[in-house]
């Protein structure tokens, strides 16, 4: 009983796993054939370059969870380390104590938002699957910040709504969204529910690799979801931006 439980739960885990990777993969490629995550070709620039070069200090533990994700084929998908050392250095300046990531992967956001963290602060991490979440863990170990970081598996709006239902919004500091693209306006709204005045959500892949200015009629339902939140948020009252051409794209909104 106890095998079949096993057996189907691992197989449940999988068919998660490759439809969040396939969809999301699909996602890119149906645009440019060259674009890759985290980049809308500002790496072919030399001067991208240059201030790549002169400005990544990456702690030892996160280069090796990088290069470890770099061997997987789905390896698209992992952040950029110059747009994650910004978010770090952004929360260490905001003092962040509490904090939520949705979409972990193999967590390299996480471990570099969790290096940031005071000893007793807190990252939600939100996955709907914790196949590549496991592959990190070592990592997190290794730099001795693995307590910080409370996985929930499930689909990230479920956290959400449980974070707010404890009573916990007006009280987390920092989102990062980084998950199914489709989703990214329902993440938006539940962070600023989740937000102090003051907090800040980062919404990742806002240039979407340059498919943002392509035609309407090319759009995949990914495309329009971003096309139609950045146009939103632009509009949106209740938070102060920038629109940052780091990596592939990033939206700071600071919870007014
Ligand atoms: C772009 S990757 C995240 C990259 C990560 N932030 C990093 O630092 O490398 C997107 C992740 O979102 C997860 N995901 C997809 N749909 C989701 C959902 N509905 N709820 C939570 N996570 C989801 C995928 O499993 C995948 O791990
Ligand atoms: C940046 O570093 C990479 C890797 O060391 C090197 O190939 C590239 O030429 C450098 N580019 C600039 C503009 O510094
Ligand atoms: C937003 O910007 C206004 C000025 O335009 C400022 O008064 C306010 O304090 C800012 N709020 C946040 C949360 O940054």
């Amino acid at each position: 009983m106890d095998s079949v439980v096993n057996v189907r739960s691992l197989v449940l885990a999988g068919v998660a796993t490759g439809a969040a990777v396939l969809g999301y993969l699909a996602g890119r490629r149906a645009g440019q054939s060259q674009s890759f995550k985290s980049d809308f070709g500002g790496k072919s620039n030399p001067l991208v370059q240059y201030a790549i070069n002169h400005s990544l200090r990456e702690h030892p533990c996160l280069h090796k969870l990088r290069q470890m994700t770099l061997k997987l084929w789905r390896h698209r998908m992992l952040a950029a380390p110059e747009e994650c050392q910004l978010l770090a250095n952004i929360a260490r300046a905001m003092g962040v104590r509490k904090a939520i990531e949705i979409g972990v992967f193999t967590g390299y956001n996480s471990l570099s938002m969790a290096l940031a963290l005071p000893q007793d602060g807190k990252l939600i991490a939100c996955d709907i699957t914790d196949t590549d979440v496991n592959l990190g863990r070592p990592f997190w170990k290794e730099a001795g910040v693995e307590h910080k970081i409370d996985v929930r598996i499930q689909p990230a709006a479920n956290t959400l709504d449980e974070l707010i239902a404890a009573g916990e919004a007006g009280t987390y500091d920092f989102v990062f969204i980084d998950a199914d693209k489709s989703n990214y306006d329902i993440y938006y709204e539940k962070s600023l529910v989740l937000l102090r005045p003051g907090g800040l959500v980062a919404v990742d892949n806002v240039l979407w690799s340059g498919r943002v200015l392509t035609a309407e009629s090319t759009w995949t339902a990914d495309t329009a979801a971003i096309v139609r939140l950045n146009k939103k948020i632009h509009e949106d009252p209740r938070v102060n931006i920038s629109m940052l051409t780091v990596a592939d794209g990033v939206t700071l909104a600071f919870k007014c």
